[in-house]
């Protein structure tokens, strides 16, 4: 049996690498196979998670040179969340099988050394793929970074740089410094102009902030929201994206044409449940208008899930034309219970 699985996640490795055998294993924590973890009470074996600890929010999912890469909100010392949270980095072909790299972005700087917090992935021109995420910084602010992969010839994106001008956006007046966090991913305009938003709350109404800028560099906050919603706490993790109403196939961030709807999502941080609304944007007054009230804080607000599922992100499969949706679960067991289980959280899509 040892044989058998030694040899199966020797084959996954050789496909991972697209062919070719995988040499520099120092970066590779681990390949996963979740049977090995027999000591780990009620450690799922098909549903995402690292060999151990902590796991909250997928970030920055996306599709780079033949492998799927999926980011996670993660505590490498232990089963609980604390103020070390890093980027983990795992990789896979298929969405199943996963290969866990060493971590890709991790508390060093002034403007993240309290722990790196959620965010996404923009794939830029050039199929050159950047990441902008939360850092909380040296007096416990959030402010956004940007951070890029050291080489993009290699497909497992192994090494990350960050950018040495962050943090590049701060928090805005009316927003305090512990309520700015989650950047989305970024999208483009008719005016090669991108826009980001930003999860917020302003004046207790819920925010997502928008953001534009020429170069992916330097962001100029724009006066008004996207959207924003009352009764609901801070908006986390708010992800902004087109939905065809013609196919059912998934559509770019950026893709501009008619027949497209779009999709507001917000995390409501009080409710611990991720909120979603339909419809239309208008590019012209940067505001997203719904069909019907959304993000009101009401019961009647639409969930993505009715069960335990929270601080989601969608991306956009190139490969199959299809948008995949990632959701942290939160099993709901004590910390103590976690401490002696070696493990807490899932990813499920
Ligand atoms: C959502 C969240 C985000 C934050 C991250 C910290 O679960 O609170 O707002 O960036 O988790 O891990």
């Amino acid at each position: 049996m040892k044989t058998i699985v030694v040899c199966v996640v020797y084959f996954c490795c050789v496909l991972l690498s697209n062919g070719k055998e995988v040499h520099e294993t120092s970066h590779i924590v681990s390949l996963y196979r979740d049977r090995s973890q027999k000591n780990q009470p009620g450690r799922p074996y098909f549903h995402f998670r690292p060999l151990k600890n902590w796991l909250n929010d997928p970030n920055g999912p996306m599709y780079y040179k033949g492998v799927y890469h999926l980011f996670y909100q993660y505590n490498p010392y232990g089963a609980i969340f604390n103020t070390t949270i890093v980027w983990g980095h795992s990789v896979s072909h298929d969405l199943v099988n996963w290969i866990h790299l060493k971590n890709a972005i991790v508390p060093t700087k002034s403007f993240d050394i309290n722990s790196c917090w959620s965010g996404s992935t923009t794939i830029l021109p050039g199929n050159k793929p950047v990441v902008l995420y939360t850092g909380v910084n040296t007096k416990n602010q959030q402010v956004q970074n940007l951070a890029m992969p050291k080489n993009l010839s290699d497909p497992f994106l192994k090494e990350w740089k960050k950018y040495s001008g962050n943090p590049i956006m701060t928090p805005p007046d009316g927003v305090k410094p512990d309520n700015f966090r989650d950047p989305s991913t970024a999208w483009k305009g008719k005016d090669g102009i991108w826009r980001v938003v930003v999860g917020g709350l302003r004046s207790n109404l819920g925010v997502a902030i928008l953001y534009k800028s020429k170069d992916f560099v330097h962001w100029s906050l724009h006066d008004e929201p996207l959207y924003f919603g009352k009764n609901t706490d801070i908006w986390e993790c708010p992800d902004f994206y087109p939905v065809s109403v013609k196919s059912r196939d998934g559509v770019d961030n950026s893709v501009i044409r008619i027949n497209l709807k779009y999709v507001l999502k917000a995390s409501f941080k009080s409710k611990s449940h991720d909120y979603y609304t339909i419809g239309s944007y208008d590019a012209e007054n940067e505001k997203f208008l719904p069909d019907s009230k959304g993000l009101t804080g009401s019961s009647l607000d639409l969930r993505y899930d009715y069960g335990k599922f929270y601080a989601s992100k969608t991306f956009f499969d190139s490969v199959k034309n299809r948008r995949i949706l990632w959701g942290w679960i939160n099993e709901s067991d004590s910390s103590a219970d976690d401490i002696k289980k070696e493990w807490a959280g899932i990813q499920v899509k």
